[in-house]
């Protein structure tokens, strides 16, 4: 493991011993079209690995798996809302030590593509912005507003100076660093935010630092995601036209290569690009970038499981290597969202994405080498030397098979523990970021103002809902309010009827939108068209609670009433001698969350899928004393609860929304 390392340290000291190389430099060549490195002409085949979506023992592994995939470069997303929880409070510990991920990166001679954002998309929460900037509700996020601009700049007066010494011309392994992200996909087409960008990252990177924006490849897209001082580059996949798309770059880099290699003859760009070991380069105008080659796509919940053939990954890879292009294949390695991480798209509807971002990527979920592994391995061989050695193994799996839970009790039994400073008293709801609740859930809690002897509507009016409202009366489960989906329900009652409603946000839009997606009931409730008034609010902290040990540690509670609506199940297993990776699938469960030894690993919802387990790396699980699962389930558990532990993941199963209410 330490001999990349070692052989970037000594090529390193090569450099410096003698006296005619060049100091340490990355840079754009727009004479002969390519990057330099030292001086060299040199071309980066990269992957996209997010160090937020995997657990931090499992770094090493991932990375050097893509190391011995051929590739020379990692491309890495710092998501600002996963450092800064709160204005000012910053998190650099632990899962969240991004210095420790580059470090790594560094000791197995990989480079870095650095994409700090502010805004990263990344089907992450919210794109990457804290939903604290929602707290101001007219802000205009990813545009020249004051208060943007200010948080952002505090940011990055944070982040960036950890990244300054990590360059290239400082020593270090960033060759490059990306500007905002895909800017000109959004609406706001706001020039003054990206020169202010521009500036910022200038002002504390320093001039040396090569910059650059990515886009889709559309003219649109490009006119407003680019601007004069930053390297315009592209993003596509495989069944996008290769010349086409690169084509487009060119037409917005005007001192590009585009313009001055007209009638240029072939070996002129030859002489950068190397020679021999390029293969057959005919393609018109290197060097290119793509900085998102996509070896897959995300899944939706409710949407099919997508997948890309490695053929077809691998034909296209070939295709933009033998014109010379520098390609980042987005993912590499997908990973997972854990916790409340995923994010969310707007196309008509509301579509949030799955807990696995396995992406149909090179390595698996699991950090598995795949088939399309290999075949870009192939691929890449053909263009530059592989490292030498095996490609390590797939991480065993573990069967832990059954394990049975019991209730211990319905969520509206136990909001002193979930709510410890109490209620907020309101007349009408407030969103999530009225109260200041990021992600999980909140609970709304009012009575019947009259008698409803005969059933009548309690809705919600168009886009009140975000983004699921679980209805209880009397402790009841009444059934589903949803975002682009039910919003009434009919309901019988008398004058003060306890009514409540649990709040779930599925992650706030991470693309598509023009507006800010705020969470909870951003509407009035009403019955029969009257709003109902008088409310009670809990801010649910049950992550806190549940890292504090409940409720494992806390008295058994009498386990309720029936099997339906919000509730708590619990469980513990033995982990026989190694603490091995497995999948938990959830037999006749609806939907809700999972935790094991207080970590969250995300959502569940097998009733919906595609995706019908979850992944729970070996990190999280503990040899020689139980494991403690603890579930929240939201709509109704099993007859018989239990959880059922694989050695494989079951990502696709196809449902049609016809199903999901027939289950
Ligand atoms: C790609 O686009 C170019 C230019 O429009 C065209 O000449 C070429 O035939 C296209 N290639 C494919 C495979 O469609
Ligand atoms: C998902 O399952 C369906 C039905 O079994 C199958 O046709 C499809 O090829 C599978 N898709 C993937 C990506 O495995
Ligand atoms: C913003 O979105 C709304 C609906 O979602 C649409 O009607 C409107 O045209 C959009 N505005 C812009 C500037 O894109
Ligand atoms: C809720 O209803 C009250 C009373 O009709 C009204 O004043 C208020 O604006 C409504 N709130 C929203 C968000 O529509
Ligand atoms: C599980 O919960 C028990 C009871 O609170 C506690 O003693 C134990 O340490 C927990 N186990 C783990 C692995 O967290």
């Amino acid at each position: 493991m330490g001999l990349p390392g070692l052989a970037l340290l000594l090529a390193a000291g090569l450099l410096h011993a003698q006296p005619t190389a060049p100091p340490r430099s990355f840079q754009l060549d727009y004479e002969q079209d390519c990057f330099r490195k030292d001086g060299a002409p040199f071309r980066y085949i990269s992957g996209s690995i997010h160090y937020a979506r995997v657990p931090r023992p499992a770094w090493r592994d991932r990375l050097l798996k893509m190391y011995m995939s051929g590739l020379n470069a990692v491309q890495v997303y710092v998501p600002w809302n996963y450092h800064e929880p709160l204005p000012g409070v910053y998190d650099f510990a632990g899962d969240r030590d991004v210095e420790a991920f580059l470090d790594l990166t560094a000791e197995l001679g990989l480079l870095v593509i650095l994409r700090p954002g502010p805004y990263i998309c990344a089907e992450w929460e919210m794109g990457g912005l804290p939903a604290w900037l929602l707290w101001k509700s007219d802000i205009v996020l990813r545009s020249s507003d004051p208060a943007f601009l200010a948080a952002v700049d505090s940011w990055l007066h944070v982040l960036l100076p950890k990244i300054k010494p990590r360059l290239y011309q400082h020593g270090g392994n960033i060759i490059s660093v990306q500007v905002e992200n895909e800017y000109g996909s959004y609406y706001a087409c706001d020039y003054d935010y990206l020169r202010h960008l521009l500036g910022s990252f200038r002002a504390l990177l320093g001039g040396e630092a090569l910059l650059f924006t990515t886009d889709g490849a559309q003219a649109e897209e490009l006119r407003c995601g680019t601007l004069q001082g930053l390297y315009a580059t592209v993003d596509f996949g495989p069944d996008s036209n290769v010349t086409e798309a690169f084509g487009a770059q060119r037409s917005v880099e005007p001192r590009g290569p585009l313009v001055r290699h007209r009638g240029r003859g072939r070996a002129g760009r030859l002489g950068c690009l190397g020679s021999g070991s390029l293969g057959d380069v005919t393609g018109p105008l290197p060097p290119q970038v793509n900085s998102e080659y996509y070896t897959g796509w995300l899944d939706y919940w409710g949407g099919a499981h997508a997948s890309t053939s490695a053929a077809q990954v691998a034909r296209g890879l070939t295709d933009m290597l033998r014109l010379g292009a520098n390609v980042n294949m987005y993912m590499f390695h997908g990973g997972t969202n854990f916790a409340y991480w995923s994010g969310a798209d707007l196309k008509a509807q509301y579509k949030p994405v799955t807990t696995s971002y396995d992406y149909d990527a090179p390595l698996s979920e699991a950090g598995d080498p795949t088939e399309k592994l290999f075949a870009i391995r192939t691929v890449i061989s053909k263009f530059q030397p592989l490292p030498v050695g095996p490609m390590p193994p797939a991480t065993p799996k573990y069967a832990y098979g059954r394990v049975d839970l019991r209730k211990y009790a319905d969520l509206l039994d136990v909001l002193d523990v979930l709510t410890p400073s109490g209620p907020i008293l309101s007349q009408f709801p407030l969103t999530f970021e009225a109260i200041k609740q990021a992600h999980g859930f909140v609970l709304y809690h009012t009575q019947l103002p009259r008698d409803v002897p005969a059933p009548a509507p309690l809705s919600a009016p168009p886009h009140g809902v975000c983004d699921r409202g679980y209805v209880m009366l009397q402790k009841e489960y009444q059934g589903t309010l949803e975002r682009d989906g039910q919003t009434t329900l009919r309901v019988t009652g008398r004058a003060g009827d306890a009514l409540d409603v649990l709040l779930e946000n599925m992650g706030r839009l991470s693309f598509g939108a023009n507006f800010s997606d705020f969470k909870g009931l951003l509407g009035n409730l009403s019955l029969d068209s009257s709003p109902l008034s008088n409310w009670l609010i809990y801010p649910l902290a049950i992550d806190a609670a549940i890292q504090q040990g409940w409720p494992h540690a806390a008295l058994p509670q009498s386990s309720g009433r029936g099997r339906s609506g919000p509730a708590f199940y619990t469980g513990t297993f033995e982990t026989p001698g190694i603490a091995w990776d497995t999948f938990v699938k959830f037999p006749g469960w609806s939907k809700g969350q999972l935790w094991i030894n207080g970590f969250n690993l995300g959502r569940y919802w097998p009733r919906r899928g595609p995706q019908q387990t979850l992944f729970v790396p070996g990190s999280v699980l503990r040899v020689g004393c139980p494991n403690n699962i603890t579930v929240l389930e939201l709509e109704g558990a099993p007859a018989t609860p239990f959880l059922l532990f694989l050695d494989q993941p079951l990502l696709n199963r196809t449902l049609s929304p016809s199903t999901w209410t027939a289950e």
